[in-house]
């Protein structure tokens, strides 16, 4: 994740002119068989055209579906309602896998077995994301994912205890915008839950006042 010193990740007031490069460098040195992202970040990678009606007249079975593909690395979308509309199965070089819920229609799961987007089911209304990950791995042998946020999607893992490490690039700018995303987005007011604590792994200085710092969860 790219955060600023106050923990908030959307980039548009930190006046950088290639915000994408802070992110996409040093994560491209995490080497993962998948990056997950949440509904709202996948949004801006999938298609942009006006979402036409997905009406189906035939009822398709809430089954997971792996779609024709010969990509070796996915792109996975956590997408309960079925939000996001694809031209293509792939984000870059990454087969496209989207995580639902079965409050999908027919209509939409219809959509992508047209365009050959592999999806599967986490839960009725409410993921799983342990049972997910066990699908993403039973179904497609990934073994290692990369969370690559945002902020909603990250605080869910964390909240279910399912994340191994943490890598923050962190930029030196103050953004200060109440309400908007953090690094992780996991739960209202002060409740049972305990914070997550890390142990240091790394630190070193990138982009000459930037600090990439990686942290294993500490159980
Ligand atoms: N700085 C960085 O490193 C970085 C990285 C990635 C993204 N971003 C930025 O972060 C912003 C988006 O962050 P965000 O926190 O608002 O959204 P997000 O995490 O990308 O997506 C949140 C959505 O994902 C679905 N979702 C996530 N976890 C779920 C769960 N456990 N169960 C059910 N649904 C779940 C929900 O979709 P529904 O609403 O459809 O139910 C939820 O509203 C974007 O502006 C993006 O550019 C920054």
């Amino acid at each position: 994740m790219l955060g600023s010193v106050d923990g908030r990740i959307k980039q548009d007031i930190w006046g950088y002119k290639d915000p994408a490069k802070y992110f996409e460098e040093p994560a491209s040195k995490i080497k993962a068989d998948a990056w997950l992202v949440g509904r709202v970040t996948m949004q801006e990678f999938s298609s942009k055209k006006p979402r036409p009606a997905m009406k189906s007249t035939v009822r398709i079975p809430k089954e997971d579906f792996v779609g024709t593909h010969d990509a070796k690395t996915y792109a996975v979308v956590i997408d309960p309602s079925g939000k996001c509309h694809w031209d293509k199965n792939m984000v870059s070089t990454e087969h496209v896998i989207e995580v639902l819920t079965e409050k999908v229609s027919s209509g939409y799961l219809e959509h992508l077995r047209a365009k050959n987007v592999s999806y599967l089911f986490g839960g009725k209304t409410e993921l799983d994301l342990a049972l997910v990950l066990e699908k993403l791995n039973r179904h497609f042998g990934i073994k290692r994912v990369r969370i690559d946020g945002g902020g909603h999607v990250n605080g869910s893992f964390l909240k279910a205890g399912l994340i191994d490490e943490f890598s923050l690039v962190l930029a030196p700018v103050a953004d200060g915008t109440i309400g908007a995303p953090t690094l992780f987005e996991a739960e209202k007011g002060f409740g049972k839950r305990t914070a997550t604590r890390f142990r240091l792994k790394s630190v070193k200085k990138i982009f000459d006042d930037f600090l990439w710092i990686r942290y294993d969860v500490i159980r």
